[in-house]
């Protein structure tokens, strides 16, 4: 039985059934070489031009320097703005339409779902609410940071979780990853902190040159202190600012200018792929205690029941924004098509005299004022104008200060009363 089974597959039909089977007859390739003998029996060679075919069907569909979605059209669409800045100005307002796929150069098969996205300074304020956003919409998140001034506390609830990384990096140093989008917070935010550190410009470009290496789209997080002691009120994207180049807070003014310099230097000459957002005052849960940025101080001193210290004659204005209307604009200008600059901030203006009273509305109506002499360059007045924020990205904010404050004062009352060594060592460093 064995035998038979193995003899089956050689068996040779029987003498009268070799007609049926007549072999074909032999072509003259027998004085050819070898290898093209192979190529050329039994169509063997019409099948490897098959092959050939399909296989640069689709690697000509999988690259992106050849797909018709990866090419990059740019176009003024908003023409009227554009024509209606002087001309020196026109450049930096142009808006595109990218018609690119919003991650990076990566063969069509190959793409996953979420995005890859890298968050620098992800452990921070605003950075660890961008990462929540980002990996409940099902993107893989990598987070860098050397936590200056960010807390892995701040994201602590995602370790553990695949689609999310963490990386103690300072990005003064070069660092290379495959992602599809940067956001680039990484920078010390706070007077106290920035003056320290030269995050600013070396950390940018490297991140541009990361951007640029793999094809990723890139956002910078400036600022409105790029405006300085404004003298436009309020302050449009066009305007120029008015900032002291040689004075304190100029690291990080005059940093945040060169990083904006830099992404368009690499968008034009490089073609990376950027976006710009001017953040102004943003407030929420997760704020560093005492970083000397004045809701975070009031809200934390008249938890403490220590007086609010108001700078100067307390007349100068600021307009405070939610951090969750931030990172939904932030993230419209990732996914949208236009570089900006955008003014990102709520248009509520508000002295610091009106915010100790909301402060204390909301927290103590006995909280006590005590004004100090004012810091150096301190802008007089900051309102943004963010026209161009509603009309090109479809965003404006929705949490009002009354609204917002709250929720910040419960995340700061259990950081503050929750954990002793907090308050210890918090209330020395005052
Ligand atoms: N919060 C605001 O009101 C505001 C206003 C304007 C602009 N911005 C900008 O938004 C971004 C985030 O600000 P934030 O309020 O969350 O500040 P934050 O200080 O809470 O966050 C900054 C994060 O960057 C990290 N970081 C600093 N230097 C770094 C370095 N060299 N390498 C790696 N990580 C580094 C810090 O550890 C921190 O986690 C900053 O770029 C800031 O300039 C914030």
């Amino acid at each position: 039985m064995g035998s038979e089974l193995i003899h089956r597959g050689f068996s040779v039909p029987p003498a009268e059934d070799v007609g049926l089977f007549s072999p074909k007859p032999q072509k003259n390739f027998a004085r050819l070489p070898g290898p093209l003998r192979y190529l050329l029996v039994e169509q063997r060679l019409f099948f490897l031009l098959v092959g050939m075919a399909l296989a640069s069907l689709f690697f000509a569909l999988a690259s992106p320097s050849s797909s018709a979605a990866s090419v990059v059209t740019r176009l003024p669409v908003d023409l009227a703005l554009r024509s209606s800045l002087p001309a020196a100005n026109g450049v930096g307002y142009w808006s595109t339409i990218e018609r690119r796929s919003v991650g990076g150069r990566m063969p069509l098969g190959l793409k996953r779902k979420g995005l890859r996205v890298v968050v620098t300074g992800g452990a921070g304020f605003v950075g660890s609410h961008l990462v929540d956003r980002l990996i409940a919409r099902g993107d893989s998140v990598i987070v860098v940071d050397n936590f200056f001034t960010g807390r892995k506390d701040n994201v602590i609830h995602h370790l553990g979780n695949p689609n999310f990384e963490l990386i103690r990096h300072d990005v003064v140093e070069p660092l290379l990853l495959e992602v599809d989008q940067i956001y680039h917070l990484a920078c010390p935010a706070s007077p106290v902190h920035y003056k320290f550190n030269p995050t600013n410009v070396v950390g940018t470009l490297n991140m541009l040159g990361l951007a640029k290496r793999v094809g990723a789209r890139f956002l910078l997080t400036s600022t409105s202190e790029v405006y300085g002691d404004p003298l436009q009120h309020p302050q449009s994207e066009t305007y120029w600012g008015n900032v002291n180049p040689i004075g304190v807070r100029s690291c990080y003014d005059e940093g945040k200018r060169t990083a904006e310099t830099l992404t368009m230097d690499y968008y034009r000459g490089a073609q990376v792929e950027v976006r710009i957002a001017r953040i102004f005052n943003t407030y929420g849960p997760r704020m560093c205690i005492d970083d000397g940025r004045v809701v975070s101080n009031f809200v934390a001193q008249a938890l403490r029941k220590e007086p609010l210290t108001v700078y100067g004659d307390g007349k100068q204005t600021r307009s405070f924004q939610y951090v969750s209307d931030l990172v939904e604009g932030l993230m419209k200008l990732m996914e949208g098509e236009h570089v900006g600059p955008f003014n990102l901030g709520n248009p509520g203006e508000f002295t610091m005299l009106e915010l100790a009273k909301v402060v204390q509305d909301t927290i103590d109506s006995n909280a006590k004022i005590e004004f100090r002499p004012n810091t150096a360059d301190d802008p007089h007045k900051r309102k943004p104008d963010i026209t161009r924020a509603k009309e090109l990205l479809g965003w404006e904010p929705k949490v009002s200060l009354r609204e917002g404050l709250p929720l910040m004062v419960t995340d700061f009352r259990k950081r503050i009363f929750g954990d002793q060594m907090t308050t210890a060592s918090a209330v020395t460093d005052n």
